[in-house]
């Protein structure tokens, strides 16, 4: 049965941690699904996991609604969160449930998140009201990285740690079910988790949050580009990937694949009736 965000208050209540994880395409999904996530994130991460760019900054929403629209085909029965990418939300209010609106017609996410405190307050409010659910993204704000001076811890002080308990209030007043919290201690993730009614999910937030999120390439050890402190390694794909393809090519070069049990014989009798056949009428 799919969770919805009544479960997810119920969890906070209760204890119950919540099992977050990012996905980009339907075989994953299905895995993850099966495997049984409470939640997964399309994540604008793809921009950097799936399609190679160096940030997430050229996401769009074309591909935003691409990946969650396979994710929810690979996953039909667990909770999706559809990331809105840079300036999908940014312009004004209109714009923000206009975009928050595609991902819930053309690609039936359960809810949008998108980054940012104070300054998207209007904009949860004003998707909220439309009738949508919101998950706020506070503390490291990868889509305004350049702003904080690059994939950074936020709040190790005193006074930066008010702005992210600030931030982390507002998303809350403004309607949003549940948030998202980016590398920061974990005194500030246990402040937060406990301020909060909302539950708040972590990554790089410490061990008090209320549940916990990594993205699949870092957890499952495929993407190579950089991994933070945060990430934990559950294991190593590009390894496992890596020696299966060497093995392949190696099988190829050398004739050891195909193997008699990969072919598709001929019926009986139908080679000899062929080669009669191809005899009789010159064509070898
Ligand atoms: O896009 C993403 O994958 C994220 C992570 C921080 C979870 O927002």
């Amino acid at each position: 049965m799919k969770k919805t965000v009544l479960d997810f208050a119920k969890m906070k209540k209760s204890g119950e941690k919540i099992s977050f994880l990012t996905c980009y395409d339907f075989p994953m999904a299905s895995l993850c699904e099966k495997a049984g996530f409470d939640m997964l994130l399309v994540g604008d991460s793809a921009g950097m996991v799936v399609h190679g760019y160096s940030g997430t900054i050229r996401v769009t929403m074309d591909q935003m609604i691409a990946h969650s629209e396979v994710v929810r085909r690979g996953a039909p029965n667990t909770f999706i969160v559809g990331d809105m990418p840079f300036m999908s939300y940014q312009l004004s209010v209109e714009n923000a449930v206009y975009n928050a609106g595609r991902f819930y017609k053309e690609a039936e996410v359960d809810c949008i998140k998108l980054e940012g405190g104070r300054r998207v307050a209007a904009q949860i409010k004003g998707i909220v009201d439309a009738g949508m659910s919101v998950m706020g993204h506070i503390g490291l704000t990868p889509q305004s990285s350049g702003q904080l001076g690059g994939f950074k811890a936020q709040g190790r002080t005193a006074e930066t740690a008010v702005e992210v308990i600030k931030d982390a209030l507002a998303v809350e007043n403004a309607g949003a079910f549940s948030m998202l919290l980016e590398a920061v201690p974990p005194e500030i993730g246990k402040i937060i988790t406990e301020t909060l009614n909302i539950p708040v999910i972590g990554i790089g937030a410490g061990m008090n949050t209320d549940g916990q999120i990594l993205i699949i390439g870092d957890m499952l050890g495929f993407f190579e580009a950089f991994t933070p402190k945060f990430v934990k390694k559950y294991t190593n794909l590009s390894e496992i990937i890596g020696k299966a393809f060497r093995d392949y090519i190696d099988e190829v070069k050398t004739g050891k694949f195909p193997e008699e049990k990969h072919c598709y014989r001929m019926l009986d009798g139908e080679h000899e009736k062929l080669e009669a056949f191809l005899k009789q009428s010159n064509v070898k």
